[in-house]
């Protein structure tokens, strides 16, 4: 059985007295997860600290939302994984299409990160990928984020060693921060369509093990359609994300719903 992942990707919200007080009120909200549920904030650099100290030897982990690919030098406001790793995070979301739209990141960039992510055999990293409502109309969906993921996993050695550390988010970016979620059996074929993709890459062995995950107006009212769904792994989370009773929620009901199909 795949890995559940529930994440939370803040974006740019949160001081860290937010960071304390929210993190604070959701760990007494999110008690006795399933082994299978993996649940991940990513804060803003600056509230990284601030998250391990409130949530250790809590069930609910933290990542950060970028990366450089660099390990030091002239890189004015990179961040290095070396420096978050010792801030004690579990993953690092790269590819996510805010960086790509808004900060011009291609392709090749994100290849360079995975790369000096996968150097890291502790660290999870977080792909994402998905397409405009433009590509969508013109009907390019599937080669769109076939491209894509075959550009990110371009000469990254993966196998049964270190295919957990991996994961992928669907996010088709007309999705997210809009209220419009894409239908769940929609999720659910590109989600296929990036599985066969990454079958032909690596293995179906390694296809069948990935957890590949569904962003993009997620909340507690839609988190069951989508995980009910043969191939969704579990959701990345924007919006309901910073709103404590909703992201609780969110977990709560894959919790639920796990505990449902496990029994
Ligand atoms: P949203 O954001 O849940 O607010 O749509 C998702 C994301 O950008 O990861």
């Amino acid at each position: 059985m795949r890995k559940i992942y529930i994440a939370g990707n803040w974006k740019l919200n949160f001081t860290q007295s937010e960071t304390k007080s929210f993190l604070e009120d959701l760990k007494s909200k999110v008690k006795n997860l399933n082994s299978n549920i993996c649940v991940l904030v990513h804060p803003s650099f600056t509230s990284l600290s601030t998250a391990q100290e409130i949530l250790k030897n809590s069930n609910i982990h933290f990542g950060a939302q970028n990366c450089s690919c660099q390990d030091n030098g002239a890189f004015t406001g990179e961040v290095s994984i070396a420096m978050l790793k010792e801030t004690g995070v579990s993953s690092i979301i790269i590819g996510h299409s805010e960086r790509r739209e808004i900060f011009k990141e291609t392709d090749e960039n994100i290849n360079s990160k995975l790369k000096a992510i996968r150097k890291e055999a502790t660290l999870t990293a977080i792909v994402c990928c998905g397409e405009s409502e433009e590509t969508r109309e013109q009907g390019k969906t599937d080669g769109w984020v076939e491209k894509q993921i075959e550009a990110a996993f371009k000469d990254i050695q993966l196998d049964i060693s270190n295919i957990y550390k991996v994961v992928i988010a669907y996010e088709p970016i007309w999705a997210i921060g809009t209220g419009k979620t894409c239908d769940s059996n929609e999720a659910n074929r590109v989600i296929k369509v990036i599985r066969n993709k990454f079958a032909k890459i690596y293995s179906q062995d390694l296809a069948d093990k990935i957890s590949i995950l569904y962003g993009g107006s997620v909340k507690s009212s839609n988190i069951e359609e989508l995980l009910k769904t043969s191939d969704i792994d579990g959701a990345l989370i924007g919006g309901a994300s910073l709103k404590t009773e909703e992201f609780a929620g969110i977990i709560d009901k894959s919790n639920n719903l796990l505990a449902s199909t496990t029994a």
